[in-house]
Parts: structure tokens; C-alpha cells; sequence
């Protein structure tokens, strides 16, 4: 090779510069990896859909909430828990297509400003959360305040004589379903394109 020593196949400085880059390249990778990795992870997993039981479907009134507690992650204790807001379904009020998942409605209690529980008041038939003075009306629709789209809802089924409440899924202002999204995410209109789905591959009924 040009410029190496009688007897060598690379020169000094052509070695070196490969040392050097290979260093560099294994310091970057020991970076950049372990991120790339934390961010690409949730793809592949597949939490378990859990579906529980809650209660006998003449626990459940149609014109006002049960309070139920349930498990939203599992295996970390009371930390994984959460409330749910349990009726039956009432024809009147609730013009959503009806199908297997909602002959009880399962409204999430995280306020969908920014995540803080919300409280459902009997008397005005309304939630009330405490944060920024957020207020939804007996549906979980918006009816005042900062949030922006209607309480969460979780899937529910009749199994072995008992109500059952499944997975969550957010809604937008028609109550279509949507995949679960964070609060503070709209789903009208350009909304439900600016914060696409989080990817997982959990094996959940259909949305609309
Ligand atoms: S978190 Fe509920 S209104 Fe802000």
C-alpha cells in the first residue's frame, strides 16, 4: 500500500483512524442503543386484556354511577388501581350504537385535561374534576372547562350471569371509538390524525 513500511499492509495512519472510528462507533452504539430499544420496545409487547368482574347486572341502576375499583395494571398493588363509573345502559340518554361491548356504561375517572381523578356528583348528575374546574355531563361529555374530548370508556360483557368491565378505549365528541389515547389529546376532527394510537398489539375489540 502507498506509503506504508516495506512489509505492511496498511499504514500507521490509516490503522489509527480505523482504531479511533471503532471506538467511536462502539462509545455511539452503547448511547444510542439502550434508547432506540426503550422507544421501539412498546411495539412488541402485549399486555394482557383483562377483563373483571363486577358485579351482577342488577347492581347497575341506569340513571345513576356505581363506583367500582378496578385493576388497571396488574401485579404493583393498590397502585394499580383505579375507579370506574358503572350504569347500565339507558336508551333514552345513550344514542351511541349499541353492540355486545356496551350494555353497561364504564366511564374512566381520569379527567381528560391533563389526567386528574374526576368525581362523579349525584345531585347535578355531573363529574367534577378538582384540578382546572373541568365538567362533564352524566354521559362523560364535555360540558365545561379545559378537557378536551369526553371521559374514557372501558369495554363491558355479560359473562356467567356477571358484568364484566375490559380494556379502555377513548371516544371523541360522537362517541366513536378510538384506540386509548393520553389525556390532553383531542380526537375531532385533525385531532384523532396528530396523536395516532399507541402502538401495541394487544388483542382488543374492534373500535369503531
Ligand atoms: S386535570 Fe381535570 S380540568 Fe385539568
Amino acid at each position: 500500500m502507498p506509503g506504508a513500511f516495506e512489509g505492511e499492509t496498511i499504514t500507521r495512519r490509516r490503522l489509527m483512524d480505523l482504531w479511533a472510528n471503532g471506538v467511536g462507533g462502539i462509545a455511539a452504539a452503547a448511547f444510542t442503543l439502550p434508547a432506540l430499544g426503550f422507544a421501539i420496545a412498546p411495539i412488541f409487547t402485549e399486555p394482557p386484556v383483562l377483563w373483571q368482574p363486577i358485579g351482577t347486572p342488577a347492581d347497575f341502576p341506569d340513571n345513576t354511577y356505581m363506583t367500582k375499583v378496578i385493576v388497571i395494571t396488574p401485579g404493583i398493588g393498590e397502585a394499580g388501581n383505579s375507579i370506574a363509573y358503572v350504569r347500565a345502559r339507558n336508551p333514552a340518554i345513550d344514542t351511541e350504537p349499541e353492540d355486545q361491548y356496551n350494555h353497561w356504561v364504564a366511564l374512566s375517572s381520569r379527567c381528560m385535561h391533563l389526567g386528574c381523578p374526576v368525581r362523579y356528583v349525584a345531585a347535578a348528575e355531573r363529574f367534577i374534576c378538582p384540578c382546572h374546574g373541568g365538567v362533564y355531563d352524566f354521559r362523560g361529555m364535555v360540558a365545561g372547562g379545559p378537557p378536551v374530548r369526553p371521559l374514557d370508556r372501558f369495554y363491558t360483557r355479560l359473562t356467567d350471569g356477571l358484568v364484566e368491565i375490559g380494556p379502555r378505549y377513548s371516544v371523541n365528541s360522537e362517541l366513536q371509538r378510538f384506540s386509548p389515547r393520553f389525556p390532553g389529546e383531542p380526537l375531532d376532527g385533525i385531532g384523532q390524525y396528530m396523536y395516532p394510537s399507541q402502538p401495541d398489539t394487544t388483542d382488543r375489540p374492534p373500535y369503531n
